[in-house]
Formats: C-alpha cells, structure tokens, sequence
C-alpha cells in the first residue's frame, strides 16, 4: 500500500512547487521519515492531494529518481530506493563533519575551556577514595540512590521540578533518555511523536530510528503552537519550553497551561527537554513546565551543555505510569552509566561547586550574547533577532528577498560556517530565511571577527531595499513557523538573541 504524504506548500513562495516537492520529499527520506522501499503515492494521488497538478508532482519525482532517492518500477509505481545513500550522521551523537573554515558557529558545539577540570578531578578523587563495595559494584540502572537523591534535590531547587529520588533515572546524556522514552512509547501503542518545527533534526533521526514516526508542529512567537498539535495524531511530544530551540523563545504560560491541557485531553505525555535551561537570563526564567504536571511531563536535563558532553550524562524525571515501562526497557539494554561519574556529580552538585561554576559560565554567555546582538545589529543591517536572552545562539531572521542558501555559502567563503532556518525546519517551504549563529565554542575576539565576516557576506548577498520585513499576513509569521502571528503578538518578542545545539569541532577564533 502506498503511503499519504504530508507535505505543506507555501504558495507565495517564490520556489517552484516541483522544487517545495522534491526538498520535502528528500528530507522525509533523509531523515528517516521514509523507510526504503516505501511506496509513494501515484503522480495523479499526490497532485491532487496537494491541490497542484500531476506533471509538478511527475517533474519531483524524476528528479528524486535522477538522485537515487526514488525507483519506479512498471506496475509497481514509485518507492523510495532500497538503500539511499549511507545514512547521515545524527547531529545530535556524532561530532559534524569537520569543514575548513576558521569560525565555526553552527550550533551543537561546547566551550572546552570551561570545563572545571581541578574541581571535577577532586570531586572525582573524593569519590573514589571513599568508594566500598556498593559504590565499585552494579547500581540500580537508575544510577545510584544517593545520586538520584542529589539530582532530585537540585532539579527542585533550582528548576521547581516536582522530583522524587525514585522518579529519576540518570542517563547517558539526553540522547540516551530520549533513545529509552521512545522504546517505552512504541511499546505502549505510539506511532507518532510531535516535534517542534524548526528542531534539531538529529532528534527526529533518533525517534525515527526507534520506529517512531516525528511530526512537525509550528511554532510561533509563544512557542508551540498547541492548537496544532490535536492536528497530528500524535500523543507524545517534544518540546524546548524554557527556550525553543533554535529560536529562543519561550513557551509563554497560556500554550503551557493549553500543553497540560492537550496531554490530560489525549491521555497522553509531553517531554521536557530542558538541556539549555540554565542560560537562560534570570528575569526570563520560569519552572521547568514539569512542575504544572508531574504526571504527564518527564522532564529531560542534560550535562553537555553546562559541563562536557563527554561525560555523557543526562537525568530524567519521569511520571510514575512510565517509570516501570522505562526501568525495564533500560535494564534490558545496560546496567546503567558509570556510577563513580554519576557520584562525582553529585558531589559537585551538593558542594555548591556546580552552582559557582555557573555563575562564572553564564557571565560569559550573556557577554557573548549581548556582543553577537549588537555585531548583528550593527553589521548585518535588516536582520531581526528572534527570542528571549537565553540559550547559546542567536536566531536571526533575514529580511525579504535575502536568499539564506546564497548567504550561507557567501559566509563559507568568508570562513564562517554557520547554520539556516531550513536545516532545523521539516516544512521548508517556511519562510523567512535566518542564520543561527552559536556562540559556544568562539571567544569574544573570534567571535567580532567572525561577525565582521558574516556581516560582509550579508551586505554581498542580501543587498535589496533595506530592512524590507515580511511583515502581516504569511511572511511575517514564517520566522517562527507556519503559524500566524499578529503583528503586536510579534512585537512582543524581545529582540535579543536566542539559543543552541549538539557537538563539534572548536575553533577558538
Ligand atoms: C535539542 C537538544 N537537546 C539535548 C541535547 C543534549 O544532548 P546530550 O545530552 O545527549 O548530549 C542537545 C545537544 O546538542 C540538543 O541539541
């Protein structure tokens, strides 16, 4: 049986239709949304489907046949190819593929320098030294009870997370716990799980890759738009509320209230991923979104972002419906992380080490921030920073009639690498077009050079009528989705700068 697809078209757009089709197409296959070997519609089916006609849809699929993404076989119609080309790294485990280029900005990358390598080596050695026989042997794969104690006791404190010691699960890294939630939703019934669009598209590898199907929700100035959400089918989602990534806004408290509401309604659970949470400036932070629903939100933290993502280490907060599903599925895959790390950790934590090394973390964030707004307001004239002050990049929204694929490679030949709009979107036929620049990895002085960089690519490929925004009806909500926003609703989006990603390769400028 063929498969209904789902494809948005933006009719205002000035990329033909045929193209819209065979981009959306591609990436359904590339990021596993297609298995091999599955049937497509007929030409005529998806022509009508999407209100265009069969030759559009004809031209899409020679052209993903030419590729080697589709075959067409006489009486069986067009099916994805049996093997399509090696499958991509996931964006979220694997370092990205190293490209010459002397700044790095895409998102996904850790400042090593801040690693608090004396503190962590006594914490280490502490433990070690005191460790008997139950710290040296097999924990509970939950990790041990005293770090689990600890990370409840934090979370509380310091996020309100509604935490109990027997409720968390430490892991290895969010990657892992999301790996585990999705096992635990397939067994329980789930096909679909709801994503945020634009997302980090290692994450949609990941849930297809444990036989969940990602669906793509907009998201506009508040956040998720919830509304949306009841269209999918879906009775899971993901979602960044503290600071969507990559945009930085914040999931404002009306679509947290609609979020509850929706999971209660469906009998269905949201998960938290909160791995950004902690730079996110303290007048703009809120709860974690756990704290109004401990039942329905398991709540996901990360150490990679505030620590080293080589610690691989990550904890959850987990709804007791699901806490036995998930103790199974995990004691069926491992037995659990390195305790002594875990204990480290804990001991971090319950020093106060952790709390001093944040405060010296985020200082320098908020610098790095405030210094990548004002560069991009001052050389990159036009574009427009979407969210809150949070996170470790910048979502900056390029004007009309500015190409973000020809800005994007004008950046590469300035030796600025740096992410658009579309490698987060599913729906890519959303405009307008943005650069994310991160601000992770360079230092201030690399990262003024970088812009300076960047700003003389802009003014080479975004050179029409200055500061033309798309504003009103379609276009003025794209930024953030295929969702409408009012204009007073937009305005309402501090212009500062928002936040980040996965890992990669440091290039200190
Ligand atoms: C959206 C998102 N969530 C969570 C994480 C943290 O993943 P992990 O804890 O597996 O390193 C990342 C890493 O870059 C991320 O991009």
């Amino acid at each position: 049986m063929s498969r209904h697809l789902e494809i948005s078209i933006d009719r205002q757009s000035r990329i033909p239709i045929a193209q819209q089709t065979r981009d959306a197409i591609r990436r359904m296959i590339e990021e596993d949304m297609l298995q091999p070997e599955t049937r497509l519609p007929s030409s005529r089916r998806l022509g009508m489907d999407l209100g265009v006609s069969r030759s559009v849809v004809v031209e899409a699929y020679e052209q993903l046949i030419a590729e080697g993404y589709l075959v067409a076989r006489r009486g069986s119609g067009t099916s994805v190819a049996p093997s399509v080309r090696p499958p991509r790294e996931s964006v979220l485990a694997a370092p990205q593929r190293p490209v010459a280029a002397r700044w790095d900005l895409r998102t996904g990358g850790c400042d090593a320098s801040w690693f608090p390598r004396q503190e962590w080596v006594r914490c280490l050695t502490a433990v070690i030294s005191a460790a008997g026989p139950s710290e040296l042997g097999y924990a509970t794969p939950a990790g041990p009870p005293a770090v689990r104690q600890a990370a409840a006791g934090y979370l509380s404190r310091v996020r309100g997370v509604r935490a109990r010691a027997d409720r968390v699960m430490m892991t290895a890294g969010f990657a892992q716990g999301l790996a585990l939630l999705c096992a635990v939703l397939r067994e329980r019934g789930h096909e679909v799980v709801a994503v945020e669009d634009p997302g980090h598209p290692g994450e949609r590898q990941f849930m297809s890759r444990a036989g969940l199907r990602p669906v793509g929700v907009p998201v506009d100035a508040d956040g998720l738009v919830v509304d949306e959400l009841y269209r999918t089918g879906a009775r899971a989602v993901v979602v960044t509320p503290a600071c969507q990534f990559p945009t930085g806004v914040p999931l404002a408290a009306h679509r947290k209230a609609e979020l509850v509401e929706w999971a209660h309604r469906v009998d269905g659970f949201v998960i938290e991923d909160d791995f950004e949470s902690a730079f996110v400036a303290a007048a703009d932070r809120a709860p974690a979104l756990q704290s109004l629903a401990p039942d329905r939100v398991v709540y996901a933290g990360s150490a990679s972002k505030v620590l080293a993502p080589a610690l691989r280490l990550g904890w959850l907060v987990v709804p007791s419906p699901l806490m036995p599903g998930l103790e199974f599925v995990r004691s069926s895959r491992d037995f659990g992380c390195s305790g002594l790390e875990q204990l480290a950790f804990a001991r971090f934590l319950e020093t106060g080490g952790f709390d001093r090394h944040l405060r010296r973390v985020r200082d320098e964030v908020r610098k790095r921030r405030e210094q990548v707004r004002d560069d991009a307001l001052r050389l990159l004239p036009g574009v427009r920073p979407i969210g809150a002050a949070s996170g470790l990049q910048t979502y900056l929204e390029l004007p009309a009639g500015c190409d973000e694929a020809a800005l994007l490679r004008a950046a590469q030949a300035r030796s600025v690498l740096v992410h658009g709009a579309q490698f987060y979107r599913i729906n890519r036929a959303v405009q307008p077009g943005a650069v994310v620049v991160s601000y992770a990895t360079v230092h201030r002085p690399g990262l003024s050079r970088a812009m300076a960089a960047l700003g003389i690519a802009y003014r080479e490929v975004c050179t029409g009528p200055p500061v033309r925004h798309h504003r009103g009806g379609k276009s003025m909500r794209t930024g953030l989705g295929a969702h409408a926003v009012d204009p007073a609703r937009e305005l309402r989006v501090p212009v500062t700068a928002s936040p980040p990603l996965g890992p990669r390769v440091v290039r200190p400028g």
